[in-house]
């Protein structure tokens, strides 16, 4: 039976966000942010798994114990190699078979709403060449050259990327088994470099990302909405 195991990068500093500490341990409508996101990964029934990784030097981290949930301190200097270390940890501890389905979503991520997670599961959870949340672009796009429009660039066919995305642990540990991880700025696109087409599978605006502080103030809306 192919099992759905969350992984959840959550070992970045939060540079951008620039709250003096990482902002996963920022605290939201009662939860951190980190909570909210493990949250909704632990009370979906179709998710049997939920892997956290965390920087080796955390010791913020703090959770109720729950028996899908399992802590790995093996974060890198970069997304991907916390992504990379996490889902090869979770394969060498026996916790991750080849077979498995992996989601990775980011911690910053703390507003999923439950039905696009099951639409991916169900959508792209089937699929060998795996798949994505993303939204198609709704703005106009410029190309800017010295802070002028240089041109219009026609938006029809682009999407953006968002998380959970979701592969066969095999294909992943494959994708992700690179000298250099420079150039993988989401799984999609290691998966990509192996010749492999994922699935686009239609996300939500509610899924943003917490990256700026500006963010927080949405982030702190759509929490409440939820809860
Ligand atoms: N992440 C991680 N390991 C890293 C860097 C990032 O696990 N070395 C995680 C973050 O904790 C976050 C997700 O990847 O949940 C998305 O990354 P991002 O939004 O860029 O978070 P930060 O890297 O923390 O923020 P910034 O880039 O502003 O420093
Ligand atoms: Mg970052």
């Amino acid at each position: 039976m192919r099992r759905n195991i969350a992984l959840i990068p959550a070992a970045g500093v939060g540079e951008r966000f620039g709250a003096g500490k990482p902002k996963q341990y920022v605290e939201i409508v009662g939860k951190t942010v980190l909570q909210h996101t493990l949250d909704v990964f632990l009370n979906c029934a179709a998710i049997d798994k939920v892997a956290v990784v965390l920087s080796p030097e955390d010791n913020v981290f703090q959770t109720g114990i729950h028996e899908k949930l399992h802590v790995l301190k093996v974060g890198g200097e970069t997304r991907a190699e916390s992504v990379r270390n996490g889902l090869f940890a979770l394969l060498q501890s026996g916790l991750a078979e080849d077979t498995d389905n992996i989601l990775v979503h980011d911690a910053a991520r703390c507003c999923l709403p439950q039905a696009a997670l099951l639409r991916l599961i169900e959508t792209a959870g089937a699929c060998e060449e795996g798949g994505i949340l993303a939204v198609p672009v709704a703005d106009t796009l410029k190309r800017a050259a010295d802070n002028a429009i240089d041109a219009t660039v026609p938006r029809s066919g682009l999407w953006q990327a968002q998380t959970p995305q979701l592969f066969r642990a095999g294909l992943l540990r494959q994708a992700l088994a690179v000298p250099d991880l420079s150039a993988v700025t989401d799984e999609a696109s290691a998966v990509e470099m192996l010749g492999v087409h994922p699935r686009l599978v239609l996300g939500d605006a509610r899924n943003l990302k917490l990256t700026l502080p500006q963010d927080e103030y949405i982030v702190r809306l759509l929490l409440e909405q939820a809860d």
